[in-house]
Protein backbone atom coordinates (compact mmCIF):
# COMPACT_ATOMS: atom_id res chain seq x y z
CA UNK A 1 0.00 0.00 0.00
CA UNK A 2 1.04 3.51 -0.84
CA UNK A 3 1.88 6.03 1.83
CA UNK A 4 -1.80 6.48 3.27
CA UNK A 5 -2.46 10.33 2.75
CA UNK A 6 -6.22 10.04 3.85
CA UNK A 7 -7.26 7.57 7.08
CA UNK A 8 -10.99 7.16 8.02
CA UNK A 9 -10.50 3.81 10.69
CA UNK A 10 -14.09 3.29 12.72
CA UNK A 11 -15.60 6.45 12.11
CA UNK A 12 -19.29 6.67 14.07
CA UNK A 13 -20.95 9.84 13.97
CA UNK A 14 -24.82 10.32 15.37
CA UNK A 15 -27.07 13.40 14.86
CA UNK A 16 -29.27 12.15 18.24
CA UNK A 17 -30.34 8.93 17.68
CA UNK A 18 -29.85 8.79 14.20
CA UNK A 19 -26.26 7.31 12.71
CA UNK A 20 -25.21 9.44 9.64
CA UNK A 21 -21.95 7.37 9.60
CA UNK A 22 -21.21 3.80 11.29
CA UNK A 23 -17.98 2.15 11.46
CA UNK A 24 -16.64 3.97 8.32
CA UNK A 25 -13.28 2.34 7.22
CA UNK A 26 -11.17 3.17 4.13
CA UNK A 27 -7.68 4.79 3.35
CA UNK A 28 -6.49 6.71 0.41
CA UNK A 29 -3.21 6.00 -0.84
CA UNK A 30 -0.63 9.43 -1.78
CA UNK A 31 -1.33 10.26 -5.32
CA UNK A 32 -4.62 8.24 -5.70
CA UNK A 33 -7.34 9.92 -7.48
CA UNK A 34 -10.43 8.25 -5.48
CA UNK A 35 -14.11 9.00 -6.00
CA UNK A 36 -16.64 8.98 -2.94
CA UNK A 37 -20.11 8.14 -4.23
CA UNK A 38 -23.60 7.33 -2.89
CA UNK A 39 -26.83 8.51 -2.83
CA UNK A 40 -28.50 11.94 -1.29
CA UNK A 41 -27.95 11.74 2.91
CA UNK A 42 -25.49 8.41 2.91
CA UNK A 43 -22.65 10.40 4.81
CA UNK A 44 -20.57 11.80 2.16
CA UNK A 45 -20.72 15.41 3.35
CA UNK A 46 -20.54 14.32 7.33
CA UNK A 47 -17.36 12.24 6.50
CA UNK A 48 -15.08 14.70 4.39
CA UNK A 49 -16.46 17.38 7.15
CA UNK A 50 -15.13 15.21 9.88
CA UNK A 51 -11.52 15.06 7.60
CA UNK A 52 -11.68 19.05 7.63
CA UNK A 53 -12.37 19.17 11.36
CA UNK A 54 -15.79 20.90 10.78
CA UNK A 55 -17.61 18.07 12.26
CA UNK A 56 -16.85 15.98 15.45
CA UNK A 57 -16.82 11.67 15.26
CA UNK A 58 -18.04 10.06 18.13
CA UNK A 59 -15.79 6.85 17.28
CA UNK A 60 -13.19 5.93 15.39
CA UNK A 61 -9.91 8.12 13.94
CA UNK A 62 -9.63 10.06 10.73
CA UNK A 63 -5.83 11.24 9.88
CA UNK A 64 -4.56 13.24 6.80
CA UNK A 65 -0.91 12.46 5.70
CA UNK A 66 -0.67 10.99 9.02
CA UNK A 67 -2.03 13.82 10.97
CA UNK A 68 -5.11 13.01 13.78
CA UNK A 69 -7.66 15.20 12.51
CA UNK A 70 -8.41 15.90 16.11
CA UNK A 71 -5.12 15.82 18.23
CA UNK A 72 -2.96 17.23 15.35
CA UNK A 73 -5.63 19.31 13.98
CA UNK A 74 -3.36 22.21 12.49
CA UNK A 75 -1.43 20.16 10.55
CA UNK A 76 -3.68 18.11 9.43
CA UNK A 77 -5.77 20.98 8.35
CA UNK A 78 -2.58 22.38 6.23
CA UNK A 79 -2.08 19.46 4.42
CA UNK A 80 -5.95 19.31 3.37
CA UNK A 81 -8.12 21.24 0.69
CA UNK A 82 -11.62 21.06 0.80
CA UNK A 83 -13.61 22.63 -1.87
CA UNK A 84 -17.12 22.35 0.04
CA UNK A 85 -20.44 21.34 -1.26
CA UNK A 86 -22.28 24.47 -0.68
CA UNK A 87 -21.45 28.03 -1.84
CA UNK A 88 -19.85 30.13 0.94
CA UNK A 89 -18.30 33.77 0.39
CA UNK A 90 -17.57 36.87 1.52
CA UNK A 91 -19.47 39.31 -0.87
CA UNK A 92 -17.37 42.57 0.03
CA UNK A 93 -14.11 40.83 -0.97
CA UNK A 94 -13.09 40.85 -5.15
CA UNK A 95 -11.95 37.16 -6.05
CA UNK A 96 -8.09 37.74 -5.71
CA UNK A 97 -8.29 39.29 -2.47
CA UNK A 98 -10.66 36.26 -1.41
CA UNK A 99 -7.81 34.37 -2.07
CA UNK A 100 -5.17 36.16 -0.85
CA UNK A 101 -7.22 36.17 2.25
CA UNK A 102 -7.17 32.39 2.80
CA UNK A 103 -3.72 32.31 1.97
CA UNK A 104 -3.38 34.81 4.93
CA UNK A 105 -4.92 32.14 7.44
CA UNK A 106 -2.57 29.78 6.41
CA UNK A 107 0.38 32.32 7.10
CA UNK A 108 1.71 32.57 2.99
CA UNK A 109 1.91 35.73 2.36
CA UNK A 110 3.95 35.80 -0.82
CA UNK A 111 1.47 33.38 -3.04
CA UNK A 112 0.46 35.98 -5.96
CA UNK A 113 2.01 34.04 -8.83
CA UNK A 114 0.67 30.50 -7.23
CA UNK A 115 -2.96 32.84 -7.34
CA UNK A 116 -2.43 34.14 -10.67
CA UNK A 117 -2.02 30.01 -11.69
CA UNK A 118 -5.16 29.27 -10.22
CA UNK A 119 -6.83 32.39 -11.88
CA UNK A 120 -5.92 31.12 -15.13
CA UNK A 121 -6.74 26.99 -14.24
CA UNK A 122 -9.66 28.44 -13.47
CA UNK A 123 -10.64 30.43 -16.50
CA UNK A 124 -10.60 33.65 -13.77
CA UNK A 125 -7.93 35.90 -14.86
CA UNK A 126 -10.51 38.28 -16.16
CA UNK A 127 -12.19 38.12 -13.23
CA UNK A 128 -9.38 38.63 -10.79
CA UNK A 129 -10.39 42.12 -9.96
CA UNK A 130 -14.59 41.44 -9.69
CA UNK A 131 -16.09 41.27 -6.59
CA UNK A 132 -17.66 37.77 -5.41
CA UNK A 133 -21.26 39.04 -5.44
CA UNK A 134 -21.02 40.26 -8.85
CA UNK A 135 -19.75 36.74 -10.09
CA UNK A 136 -22.41 33.79 -10.59
CA UNK A 137 -22.74 30.77 -9.60
CA UNK A 138 -20.70 28.88 -11.39
CA UNK A 139 -18.46 31.87 -11.15
CA UNK A 140 -18.31 31.84 -7.27
CA UNK A 141 -17.73 27.61 -7.71
CA UNK A 142 -14.56 28.41 -9.29
CA UNK A 143 -13.14 30.97 -6.16
CA UNK A 144 -14.31 27.79 -4.04
CA UNK A 145 -11.66 25.51 -5.93
CA UNK A 146 -9.61 28.37 -5.82
CA UNK A 147 -9.51 28.92 -2.09
CA UNK A 148 -9.16 24.77 -1.30
CA UNK A 149 -6.11 25.34 -3.34
CA UNK A 150 -4.27 28.13 -2.33
CA UNK A 151 -2.06 27.17 0.30
CA UNK A 152 -0.79 24.07 -2.19
CA UNK A 153 -1.80 21.29 0.05
CA UNK A 154 -0.83 17.89 -0.88
CA UNK A 155 -4.64 16.28 -0.45
CA UNK A 156 -7.35 17.99 -1.80
CA UNK A 157 -11.04 16.95 -1.51
CA UNK A 158 -14.08 17.84 -3.35
CA UNK A 159 -17.36 17.29 -2.59
CA UNK A 160 -19.43 17.55 -5.41
CA UNK A 161 -17.85 20.57 -6.75
CA UNK A 162 -20.29 20.03 -10.27
CA UNK A 163 -23.18 19.55 -8.96
CA UNK A 164 -25.56 21.91 -11.01
CA UNK A 165 -22.41 23.47 -12.70
CA UNK A 166 -22.33 24.01 -16.79
CA UNK A 167 -20.23 21.87 -18.93
CA UNK A 168 -17.57 24.46 -19.86
CA UNK A 169 -16.54 24.50 -16.10
CA UNK A 170 -16.73 20.81 -15.58
CA UNK A 171 -13.87 20.42 -17.72
CA UNK A 172 -11.77 23.26 -17.06
CA UNK A 173 -12.41 21.73 -13.89
CA UNK A 174 -11.46 18.10 -14.53
CA UNK A 175 -8.47 19.22 -16.14
CA UNK A 176 -7.06 21.11 -13.64
CA UNK A 177 -7.44 18.82 -11.17
CA UNK A 178 -6.39 15.67 -13.41
CA UNK A 179 -3.46 18.07 -13.67
CA UNK A 180 -2.73 18.38 -9.63
CA UNK A 181 -3.26 14.70 -9.56
CA UNK A 182 -0.34 14.08 -12.10
CA UNK A 183 1.75 16.07 -10.15
CA UNK A 184 1.23 14.22 -7.19
CA UNK A 185 -1.57 15.38 -5.29
CA UNK A 186 -3.96 13.43 -3.73
CA UNK A 187 -7.69 13.64 -4.99
CA UNK A 188 -10.94 12.24 -3.24
CA UNK A 189 -13.85 13.19 -5.11
CA UNK A 190 -17.57 13.13 -4.29
CA UNK A 191 -19.23 13.08 -7.01
CA UNK A 192 -23.47 12.41 -8.14
CA UNK A 193 -22.15 12.35 -11.94
CA UNK A 194 -21.10 8.37 -12.37
CA UNK A 195 -19.91 9.17 -15.88
CA UNK A 196 -17.52 10.92 -13.94
CA UNK A 197 -15.93 8.74 -10.91
CA UNK A 198 -15.81 6.69 -13.62
CA UNK A 199 -13.69 8.46 -16.52
CA UNK A 200 -11.88 10.10 -13.29
CA UNK A 201 -10.93 7.88 -10.64
CA UNK A 202 -9.13 4.81 -9.68
CA UNK A 203 -10.50 3.50 -7.01
CA UNK A 204 -13.83 3.74 -5.62
CA UNK A 205 -15.56 4.09 -2.26
CA UNK A 206 -20.07 3.47 -2.23
CA UNK A 207 -21.19 4.84 1.02
CA UNK A 208 -24.81 3.87 1.55
CA UNK A 209 -26.72 4.84 4.68
CA UNK A 210 -23.67 5.56 6.27
CA UNK A 211 -22.29 2.48 5.62
CA UNK A 212 -19.63 1.66 2.95
CA UNK A 213 -21.04 -1.29 0.91
CA UNK A 214 -18.09 -1.40 -1.85
CA UNK A 215 -14.54 -0.34 -2.03
CA UNK A 216 -12.62 -1.34 -4.47
CA UNK A 217 -11.06 -0.55 -7.74
CA UNK A 218 -13.16 1.11 -10.75
CA UNK A 219 -12.16 -1.72 -12.89
CA UNK A 220 -12.98 -4.40 -10.34
CA UNK A 221 -16.27 -3.02 -9.45
CA UNK A 222 -17.51 -3.05 -13.01
CA UNK A 223 -15.75 -6.50 -13.67
CA UNK A 224 -17.38 -8.48 -10.89
CA UNK A 225 -20.76 -7.35 -11.64
CA UNK A 226 -22.49 -8.98 -13.87
CA UNK A 227 -21.21 -11.02 -16.83
CA UNK A 228 -19.96 -9.31 -20.39
CA UNK A 229 -22.36 -9.56 -23.36
CA UNK A 230 -20.92 -10.18 -26.59
CA UNK A 231 -23.87 -9.17 -29.62
CA UNK A 232 -22.33 -11.46 -32.40
CA UNK A 233 -24.08 -11.62 -35.78
CA UNK A 234 -22.85 -15.08 -37.45
CA UNK A 235 -24.31 -17.90 -39.67
CA UNK A 236 -23.60 -20.00 -36.61
CA UNK A 237 -21.95 -21.12 -33.89
CA UNK A 238 -19.45 -23.85 -32.61
CA UNK A 239 -21.12 -26.44 -30.71
CA UNK A 240 -19.18 -25.96 -27.96
CA UNK A 241 -20.69 -22.53 -27.35
CA UNK A 242 -24.34 -22.92 -27.91
CA UNK A 243 -25.13 -23.81 -24.14
CA UNK A 244 -23.33 -20.04 -23.48
CA UNK A 245 -26.49 -18.09 -25.71
CA UNK A 246 -28.61 -16.17 -23.71
CA UNK A 247 -30.52 -15.16 -26.24
CA UNK A 248 -30.95 -15.67 -30.53
CA UNK A 249 -32.46 -13.36 -33.03
CA UNK A 250 -31.82 -14.91 -36.44
CA UNK A 251 -28.32 -14.86 -36.88
CA UNK A 252 -27.92 -12.28 -33.82
CA UNK A 253 -26.53 -14.28 -30.61
CA UNK A 254 -25.99 -12.86 -27.51
CA UNK A 255 -23.80 -14.63 -25.52
CA UNK A 256 -22.55 -14.03 -21.67
CA UNK A 257 -18.58 -14.29 -20.80
CA UNK A 258 -16.95 -14.27 -17.26
CA UNK A 259 -13.61 -12.51 -18.04
CA UNK A 260 -12.95 -10.65 -21.48
CA UNK A 261 -10.20 -13.32 -21.85
CA UNK A 262 -13.20 -15.65 -22.74
CA UNK A 263 -13.54 -13.51 -25.93
CA UNK A 264 -10.19 -14.56 -27.13
CA UNK A 265 -11.56 -18.33 -26.63
CA UNK A 266 -15.01 -17.89 -28.66
CA UNK A 267 -13.02 -15.86 -31.22
CA UNK A 268 -10.43 -18.63 -31.52
CA UNK A 269 -13.40 -21.28 -31.57
CA UNK A 270 -15.06 -19.47 -34.57
CA UNK A 271 -12.11 -19.44 -36.40
CA UNK A 272 -11.43 -23.26 -36.23
CA UNK A 273 -15.19 -23.77 -37.53
CA UNK A 274 -14.93 -21.34 -40.46
CA UNK A 275 -17.30 -19.26 -39.47
CA UNK A 276 -17.83 -15.84 -40.70
CA UNK A 277 -18.24 -12.69 -38.05
CA UNK A 278 -20.47 -10.29 -39.81
CA UNK A 279 -21.02 -7.89 -36.24
CA UNK A 280 -19.56 -8.16 -32.80
CA UNK A 281 -20.38 -5.35 -29.97
CA UNK A 282 -19.93 -5.25 -26.08
CA UNK A 283 -22.15 -4.36 -24.37
CA UNK A 284 -20.40 -2.86 -21.07
CA UNK A 285 -21.42 -2.74 -17.76
CA UNK A 286 -20.97 0.47 -16.11
CA UNK A 287 -20.56 2.39 -12.79
CA UNK A 288 -24.00 2.80 -12.98
CA UNK A 289 -25.33 -0.77 -12.94
CA UNK A 290 -22.57 -0.97 -9.94
CA UNK A 291 -24.04 1.57 -8.32
CA UNK A 292 -27.21 0.94 -8.63
CA UNK A 293 -27.25 -2.91 -7.31
CA UNK A 294 -25.39 -1.95 -4.54
CA UNK A 295 -27.62 0.89 -3.15
CA UNK A 296 -30.83 -0.25 -4.62
CA UNK A 297 -32.27 3.18 -5.14
CA UNK A 298 -33.54 4.03 -8.30
CA UNK A 299 -34.91 7.39 -7.70
CA UNK A 300 -31.32 8.69 -7.56
CA UNK A 301 -30.25 7.24 -10.82
CA UNK A 302 -33.36 8.70 -12.33
CA UNK A 303 -32.11 11.87 -10.65
CA UNK A 304 -28.60 11.13 -12.43
CA UNK A 305 -30.17 10.71 -15.75
CA UNK A 306 -32.16 13.81 -15.19
CA UNK A 307 -28.82 16.33 -15.58
N1 LIG B 1 -26.12 18.83 11.36
C1 LIG B 1 -26.96 17.81 11.15
N2 LIG B 1 -27.99 17.57 11.97
C2 LIG B 1 -28.83 16.54 11.78
N3 LIG B 1 -28.72 15.65 10.77
C3 LIG B 1 -27.71 15.83 9.92
C4 LIG B 1 -26.77 16.91 10.04
N4 LIG B 1 -25.87 16.82 9.05
C5 LIG B 1 -26.22 15.73 8.31
N5 LIG B 1 -27.32 15.14 8.83
C6 LIG B 1 -27.97 13.94 8.32
O1 LIG B 1 -26.99 12.94 8.12
C7 LIG B 1 -27.24 12.23 6.91
C8 LIG B 1 -26.03 12.33 6.01
O2 LIG B 1 -25.94 13.65 5.48
P1 LIG B 1 -24.79 14.10 4.50
O3 LIG B 1 -23.49 13.75 5.12
O4 LIG B 1 -25.02 15.52 4.14
O5 LIG B 1 -25.05 13.15 3.26
P2 LIG B 1 -24.58 13.28 1.72
O6 LIG B 1 -23.52 14.32 1.66
O7 LIG B 1 -24.11 11.90 1.36
O8 LIG B 1 -25.80 13.65 0.93
C9 LIG B 1 -28.50 12.82 6.31
O9 LIG B 1 -29.59 12.02 6.67
C10 LIG B 1 -28.58 14.19 6.95
O10 LIG B 1 -29.92 14.59 7.06
MG1 LIG C 1 -23.32 16.00 0.52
Amino acid sequence: MLFPAIEFQSISRYFGAFCALDDVSFTVGQGEFFGLLGPNGAGKTTLISILGGLVKSHRGAARVMGHDVTTDYLNARRRLGVVPQELVYDPFFTVRETLRLQAGYYGLLKVDDWIDEILHYLGLSDKADSNMRALSGGMKRRVLVGQALVHKPPVIVLDEPTAGVDVELRHALWSFITKLNREGHTVLLTTHYLEEAEALCQRIAMLKNGKVVALDTKDNLISGVEPITVRLKTNGLPESWQARVRCQEGGTFLIELARYEELEALLAALREAHITIDGLSLEETDLERVFLRLTGNTAVTEEYHAI
